[in-house]
């Protein structure tokens, strides 16, 4: 399976990728994260660590600067652009390159062809989008499974929320989160605007803000807090029952 997530800058994409990505692994499953924003920070939610997050980037740019070698096969960039995240949770980074050789595949390529490439079929690959509905545009059907896109109770995250699932719902099954929901009223406007689709909700959690506050993976610090298990609990929609205790 293939899982896309968009939404607006700072609508909370990379923790719902990194948490739901460990509470897959936690469930047993073998899961590719696949970091397709051009600042990569899945590392840090997926408890790699910022300074580990870091020398990823720098791999990725020593591409440009001349110091890496170039990777032809997409499952060579896996083994070579990529880090071993807890729970077995493998982490790539495919942020696009400034300076892109459209002849090669490890710098041409664009995040969302990679994600149609990965092989799936014995792994879940979840991909943190760049922000925006940049890539969501030019997704093309069979690219991701599913899109799950991250609304806030804001007039514009609600606006590019909009727009996502309007455009993504042709390509993919969509699946909306409303990120962030202190209560009821912030639940209403996000209904307001996304109609009476069903909503997964996370609500606004310490736990969340405080693992951001210190660069580690939000489920690292409490599993059972509201915004955590929420977003657990979804992965383990994802993934149908889970196949480990
Ligand atoms: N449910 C939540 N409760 C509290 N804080 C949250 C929640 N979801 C996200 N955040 C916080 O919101 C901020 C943005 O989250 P995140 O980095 O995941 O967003 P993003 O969409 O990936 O942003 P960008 O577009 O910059 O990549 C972070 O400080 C994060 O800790
Ligand atoms: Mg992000």
């Amino acid at each position: 399976m293939k899982i896309a997530v968009a939404g607006k800058g700072g609508a909370g994409k990379t923790t719902v990728s990194g948490t739901i990505a460990r509470g897959l692994a936690q469930a047993g499953h073998p899961v590719l994260a696949l970091d397709a924003d051009a600042n990569p920070m899945l590392g840090v939610s997926l408890g790699v660590g910022a300074e580990k997050t870091d020398l990823l980037l720098g791999v990725r740019q020593g591409i440009e600067a001349g110091e890496v070698e170039h990777e032809p096969t997409i499952e060579g960039m896996v083994a070579h652009f990529g880090a071993d995240a807890p729970d077995g949770v493998r982490l790539v980074v495919a942020s696009r390159l400034d300076v892109a050789n459209p002849g090669c595949q490890c710098c041409g390529v664009s995040p969302d062809q990679l994600l149609r490439e990965l092989e799936a079929s014995h792994r879940t690959v979840i991909c943190d989008l760049e922000a925006g509905i940049g890539t969501v545009v030019r997704m093309e059907p069979g690219n991701a499974d599913v899109v799950l896109v991250v609304a806030n109770p804001t007039a514009k995250a609600l606006e590019v929320a909009r727009r996502a699932v309007e455009i993504a719902s042709d390509k993919a099954e969509v699946i909306v989160l409303a990120n962030r929901v202190r209560d009821d009223s912030d639940l209403e406007l996000i209904r307001a605007v996304l109609g009476d689709r069903e909503l997964v909700v996370i609500p606004e959690d310490t736990v969340i803000a405080a693992a951001d506050r210190d660069g580690l993976a939000p489920i690292d610090l409490d599993r059972s807090s509201p915004g955590v298990a929420a977003l657990v609990q979804l992965a383990d929609r994802l993934a149908g029952a889970p196949v480990a205790a």
